[in-house]
């Protein structure tokens, strides 16, 4: 197998064709005969040879590998990778940035009403739990799970979210966690979270007592930052969820943990959505940073999908930012662990400096709390900084999230860069006329 995969393709990017590439791969086969294969292979799918090179591999030197130069003018280089891939130890392509080859872009939804289709594809199922799930042997656990489920199967896009009537026992589990987190949330929470949090409680009826809707949830957030709730029956792929943040929509579960133990859930539930997720989706610069990750995913390859996946844990779930010069959190993963969140903030793991580029690299484990935290300086910052980290994703275009249509437009020619210059010219306009108005227009010279 290759060492890169491309699971979908998708060509509707740009006309334009360059029609040179150039790849390293070494063959499965054993040396003899291995040449003739892969020039078959190139052969078969129309693809002309310039140049092509024979040597031992840097890897391993006992297997031959191959550097070509193709002609792709006839236009079969996508189909001969593809081949070459499934046939190779690896295959390494130099020309990464070259046309040809990114028409090969996986797919992406364009509109926000496309999110429907990852309804299907989750990684896990409702009752489906694991041996050491606390729930496992909980047989009306595990059917409250399959309702849950049902409904977030059934969920298409714009319908409210089902309201659902809690048990008292899922109450209890709520409360116990609402009352111990709360309790840390004005020492160890940034001041954000502090200050939405109060919003939540008068606006979406967050108490110990009550488990708030999804809907009335969304309903807030969308005010407040366009931000919306999806309910999910299931772990989504990384492609997928960082997709959802793209369209400003974040997958949640409705479900709560096992009762046995209420400050212990080995997957999210509601408790760490509402709590550890919900309150800074309505801040507007976490919302804007939060969206950049998801932009960033789109039809970006498979290694930069998990690099991207790594940023998000290493912010969204696990980040901590400076506010007085004291470390305070603002992931989510932090926000809903009462042990973790005081962890976080002492003098036991090691604190990094933000760098997506550094985070993106770092390992972690799941079953334990981090070794490793990255400290924001700001969200303003840490978006600045995944802006610039994002430009290093090879795509040949660049994407913009349409408001008004919901919907993702490429940018990936000059029509397109002319419409986005108008659009932006008008804001000025509005701006520069406010400026006017309040007499600052030396702001614009200065
Ligand atoms: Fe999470």
């Amino acid at each position: 197998m290759g060492t890169i995969s491309e699971p979908e393709f998708d060509t509707r990017y740009g006309e334009e064709r360059s029609t040179k590439t150039s790849l390293i791969f070494a063959l499965n086969e054993e040396a003899v005969g291995s040449l003739s294969k892969a020039l078959q292979i190139f052969e078969e799918h129309g693809v002309n040879l310039l140049h092509i090179e024979s040597r031992l591999a840097r890897q391993n030197k006992t297997d031959h590998e191959f550097y070509v130069e193709c002609d792709n003018s006839r236009g079969g280089i996508v189909e001969a990778v593809k081949e070459l891939r499934q046939r190779s130890k690896y295959i390494h392509i130099l020309s990464r940035a070259h046309k040809a080859l990114q028409e090969s872009v996986p797919w992406f939804p364009r509109k926000i009403r496309e999110l429907d289709q990852f309804a299907n594809r989750i990684l896990s199922y409702g009752s489906e739990l694991e041996s050491d799930h606390p729930g496992f042997r909980d047989v009306l656990y595990r059917k409250r799970r399959k309702e849950f489920a049902d409904i977030a199967m059934n969920y298409r896009h714009n319908e409210p979210i089902p309201r659902v009537t809690y048990t008292e026992q899922e109450i209890q589990t709520w409360s116990t966690v609402f009352r111990e987190l709360t309790q840390l949330y004005p020492s160890h929470a940034c001041k954000e979270f502090n200050n939405i949090f109060a919003l939540l409680i008068d606006n979406c009826g967050y108490s110990e007592n009550n488990i708030p809707q999804l809907e009335d949830v969304s309903q807030f957030l969308r005010d407040c930052t366009g931000f919306r709730l999806r309910p999910v029956a299931g772990l989504l792929s990384s492609r997928d969820f960082l997709a959802g943040l793209a369209f400003r929509t974040f997958h949640s579960t409705q479900y709560i943990r096992h009762y046995s133990v209420p400050m212990y859930t080995p997957e999210p539930d509601v408790c760490h959505e509402l709590l550890g997720h919900v309150p800074l989706f309505a801040d507007p610069d976490f919302a804007e940073f939060s969206q950049e990750i998801g932009l960033a995913s789109l039809g970006a390859p498979d290694d930069y999908i998990t690099h991207l996946a790594t940023v998000y844990w290493f912010t969204v779930e696990f980040g901590l930012c400076v506010e007085n010069n004291e470390r305070r959190a603002y992931g989510a993963g932090l926000l809903s662990s009462f042990g973790e969140l005081q962890y976080c903030i002492s003098d036991k793991p090691a604190i990094m400096p933000f760098d997506p580029a550094r985070a993106a690299i770092q390992p972690y484990p799941i079953t334990s709390f981090q070794p490793v935290y990255f400290l924001a300086e700001s969200f303003k910052d840490a978006k600045e900084k995944l802006r610039q980290y994002a430009m290093t994703i090879p795509r040949p275009f660049a994407v913009h999230y349409n408001p008004y249509t919901q919907s993702i437009e490429v940018i990936n020619g000059k029509e397109q860069i002319v419409n986005m210059f108008r659009l932006l010219r008008g804001e000025m306009d509005v701006l520069h006329d406010a400026l006017k108005k309040l007499e600052l227009t030396n702001v614009l010279t200065n």
